[in-house]
């Protein structure tokens, strides 16, 4: 047995692992003990079996070096036998859950701040997953949380640095470290699930694509499954090597943050796709030449398509989306006869149902879009189904997207953030919303008349546990509906985020612009929660 250290320590406030892990800017994780103690709280609360395998990874952001060092360490002092870790440190979050799952490890510690900036100014993060390779469900999280609070000491091992550069197998105190291929399993993973064949012969045809890995962690996927393994030309992955901060961008893959690309699609000589994932490659952006794919449109789309994919061939149980997330994957549901659950916002939730085998597919608004290969959302995953899709049917992006609406109809849709709000101006306007709730059926604003207006609880399938409060839905007659809820992966101030949303039918206008299909729907928003009221702000920050 080699020597165990315990170093005293003191609780911090504040760290109660969100949606998303704990999200803190880089100076608070650089204070002595910080990360130490959440990780010690991580492990307290798991108290892996002796021996117990742990998944370490990230999307190479400053500052993830060092912790994984010391991560390595305390699962060392903590009684794992074994830490998977990937070259380098990366490993996207898909990549992540698809190796704890893979190897049968007891959890993965995956270091990211999603698409949140990086560098020594910006954010860095740190989430648990499960057996499952799924995030810590709300019991885990709450553990840990109250762990945090009370926690005294924290174990180590006396060592060096392992050498994360260089792939094989150290020792470090009693215990094994492998640093592994960050891709070789996952492009393997995804060899299984699609077409490449087909995807191959467009590629040759003439088929072209550009991939924005925005100098975040998709970049060496990218390059090995798109041009390497599919034959795509060499220029296809831009900014494809990762960066510790991005090159100073924001890695968030959407019409802002990736606007080089959406520029470079709205050109006549486009390439036939867009994509781009975003700093830790969950998320994904999908552009055909001159159409951008709202998320929420994305997973009714693939939805609709995914007999295209042999992976998927004839194995539809159902659809997931959380709920601020449009309604279009309902109407595809329904057509093809299989449930729809709507759950809160945050992967995790999909988690259950995907374990349970009652869905197969499930997204966000936000740009997330996964399946039961995995339990994380998976942006190049989302990227491959649209290969293989376009590859067998033949059809340009544009083209899919219209018939899609004109069978099913069009989901109009817009998110607008109001970042960096004052918090207790936030806590009121939703406050105020809650007030309203009784009033507001019957209530006519414009041409928007409310028939249902609640605050949204999902009471979980699978293990019947309850999430209440997960944000005010005001429905209109007709399927339009507005949204509002406070983001819960901001790290400072508040974050309001408006949800706006107006179907049309396929015997309506399926070709107008969205911000224009919008205008009742915003007007109303104003109209019931007095948002310039509440934050002092007249135009959203944000709106994708
Ligand atoms: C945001 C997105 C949500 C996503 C989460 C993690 O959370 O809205 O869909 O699951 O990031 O990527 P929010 O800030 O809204 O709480
Ligand atoms: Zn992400």
């Amino acid at each position: 047995m080699s020597e165990i250290v315990t170093v005293s320590t003191r609780p911090f406030e504040g760290q109660a692992p969100g949606t998303s892990g704990l999200r803190k800017k880089v100076k608070v994780f650089q204070q002595p003990n910080y990360a130490e103690n959440f990780i010690q709280s991580v492990f307290d609360v798991v108290s892996p079996d002796p021996g117990a395998v742990l998944v370490i990874g990230g999307d190479g952001r400053f500052h993830n070096r060092t912790v994984i060092q010391e991560a390595i360490r305390m699962a060392a002092a903590n009684g794992y036998g074994k830490v998977l870790v990937g070259r380098g440190g990366i490993l996207s979050t898909p990549a992540a859950s698809h190796v704890i799952r893979k190897y049968k490890a007891s959890g993965g510690l995956v270091l990211s701040a999603s698409h949140n900036p990086g560098g020594p100014e910006e954010d860095f993060g740190i989430k648990y997953n499960i057996a499952n390779g799924g995030p810590a469900p709300e019991s885990v999280t709450g553990a840990i949380h109250a762990r945090t609070q009370v926690i005294d000491r924290w174990l180590t091992v006396p060592g060096e640095d392992i050498d994360l550069e260089t792939p094989g197998e150290y020792r470090v105190g009693g215990m094994t470290v492998s640093v592994i291929d960050p891709v070789a399993d996952y492009a393997d993973l995804m060899e299984t699930l699609f077409d490449f064949d087909a995807i191959r012969s467009a590629v040759k045809g003439g088929f072209t694509m550009r991939f924005d890995a925005m100098s975040a962690v998709t970049g060496p996927y990218a390059h090995e499954i798109l041009e390497n393994r599919l034959g795509f030309a060499r220029d296809t992955v831009v900014n494809g090597t990762p960066l510790e901060d991005f090159g100073g961008h924001h890695p968030d893959p959407n019409l802002i943050h990736a606007e080089q690309l959406y520029l470079a699609m709205m050109a006549p000589d486009a390439p036939d796709l867009g994509a781009a994932s975003d700093g830790d490659g969950d998320r994904n952006l999908i552009i055909g030449r001159g159409r951008f794919i709202t998320p929420s449109d994305s997973l009714a789309m693939l939805a609709a398509n995914i007999e295209c994919a042999p992976g998927y061939k004839g194995r539809l149980a159902g659809i997931a989306r959380s709920m601020p997330t449009s309604a279009a994957a309902d109407r595809v549901a329904e057509a093809l006869g299989v449930p729809c659950f709507e759950t809160p916002t945050g992967w995790k939730f999909f988690g259950n149902l995907l374990d349970a085998g009652k869905v197969t597919i499930c997204g966000e608004e936000s740009a997330g879009t996964g399946s039961d290969h995995v339990r994380e959302k998976d942006g190049l995953w989302a990227v491959l189904l649209w290969l293989n899709i376009l590859a067998v049917r033949k059809i340009s992006v544009d083209e899919l997207a219209r018939e899609h609406w004109a069978r099913f109809g069009r989901n109009y849709y817009a998110r607008h953030d109001y970042e960096g709000v004052d918090k207790a101006g936030a806590d009121a306007l939703m406050d105020g919303l809650k007030a309203q709730l009784a009033s507001l059926p019957g209530q006519s604003f414009g041409p928007l008349t409310v028939s249902v207006a609640d605050s949204f609880s999902y009471t979980d399938p699978v293990d019947g546990s309850v999430s209440a409060n997960q944000g005010i839905r005001v429905l209109f007659e007709g399927g339009s509906r507005v949204v509002f809820r406070l983001s819960g992966t901001g790290t400072h101030g508040a974050t309001l985020r408006v949800y706006l949303e107006n179907y049309t039918g396929p015997d309506g206008n399926l070709g107008a612009e969205t911000g224009d299909m919008l205008a009742p729907q915003i007007a109303a928003a104003e109209a019931i929660a007095g948002i310039e009221r509440h934050t002092g702000r007249t135009k959203p920050d944000v709106i994708t």
